[in-house]
């Protein structure tokens, strides 16, 4: 079914386990994700870019999600991942999303504050939860270098003082936090600053989202998971094994041109990574 943001990792949060969100941009990938959901029996959100929604459109996207779904015995979030614009934040509301990120990281505090506030009034009036970002997230794709190490490589930590003032500024429901974690292929293994996502956590009693979650070993995740991160962003490592199915199609068969095929391996591919990540987060048979 079909559910909410804000029920589903209120309930991870009072009960100590992440939910995977995932990042989808066509028909295989959103079942890979319901179906690896379903055989775990856990929550899980299903996450759209603005980059996925001018890929595949919002409507075929946002109906493919819900109908699927609705038919699924295991709750289904979908989310605007880093929504920049508040055109495109309105336009998944009224397309039936039940959770909204406004990423305005890039901006001062009081900035943040201002857009974050004005997305939280309206997303709350329709009953939808909302996702913002406090530090930068730095990017390991294009030939970044993230090491976790924060300084020098673009990425600011969050500064929990200034999450908890930001957090009763705005009333959203989940706070993406930078410690050390970035976007794309990490070059060197990161490093995550567990102390600091602790004393964030101490301040600020919302659940805590990782970004940037691809090629974090797995015992990092769930000491992230163990002080205070509720949902894990997950899309490096999904694109890895979708094209890595394709892959082994093509290396079979260099001709091969059923996509049935293709696509057929890609999926079965990025259901094992799903699952695993759901293992990780801890919220197998968290469904009711
Ligand atoms: O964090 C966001 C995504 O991993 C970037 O994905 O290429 O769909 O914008 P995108
Ligand atoms: P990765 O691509 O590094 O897994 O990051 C995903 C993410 O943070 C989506 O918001
Ligand atoms: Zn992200």
């Amino acid at each position: 079914m079909l559910a909410s943001g804000r029920e589903i990792l209120t309930r991870a949060n009072q009960q100590g386990y992440a939910v995977g969100a995932f990042n989808v941009n066509n028909m295989e990938q959103v079942q890979a994700v319901i179906s690896a959901a379903e055989q775990k029996m856990s929550p899980v959100i299903l996450q759209v870019t603005q980059s996925a929604i001018r890929y595949a459109g919002l409507l075929c996207l946002s109906d493919l999600v819900k109908s699927l779904a609705e038919k699924s015995f295991v709750p289904v979030v979908l989310h605007l991942d880093h929504g920049t614009t508040y055109d495109v934040i309105i336009q998944c509301i009224r397309s039936g999303f039940t959770s909204v990120m406004i990423d305005a990281s890039m901006f001062s505090l009081d900035e943040n504050i201002k857009e974050t506030k004005e997305i939280v009034k309206v997303a709350h009036a329709c009953g939808v939860s909302v996702e913002a970002e406090l530090g930068e997230v730095s990017s390991a794709r294009d030939g970044n270098v993230a090491d976790g190490l924060g300084a020098g490589y673009g990425a600011m930590f969050t500064d929990p003082v200034q999450a908890e003032t930001f957090v009763n500024a705005t009333g959203i429901d989940f706070l993406g936090v930078s410690i050390g974690n970035a976007h794309g292929k990490y070059k060197t293994p990161p490093c995550l600053n567990f102390e600091r996502l602790s004393e964030i956590k101490a301040l600020v009693k919302i659940p805590l989202v990782l970004h940037g979650a691809s090629g974090i070993a797995q015992d990092d995740l769930k000491l992230a998971v163990k002080n205070g991160i509720n949902k894990i962003n997950i899309d490096t490592d999904l694109r890895q094994a979708f094209g890595d199915g394709l892959r082994e199609v093509f290396s079979a068969n260099p001709s091969e041109c059923d996509v049935r095929k293709l696509c057929g391996r890609a999926r079965e591919k990025m259901i094992e990574v799903v699952k695993e990540k759901i293992n990780v987060c801890g919220s197998t048979k968290m469904v009711l």
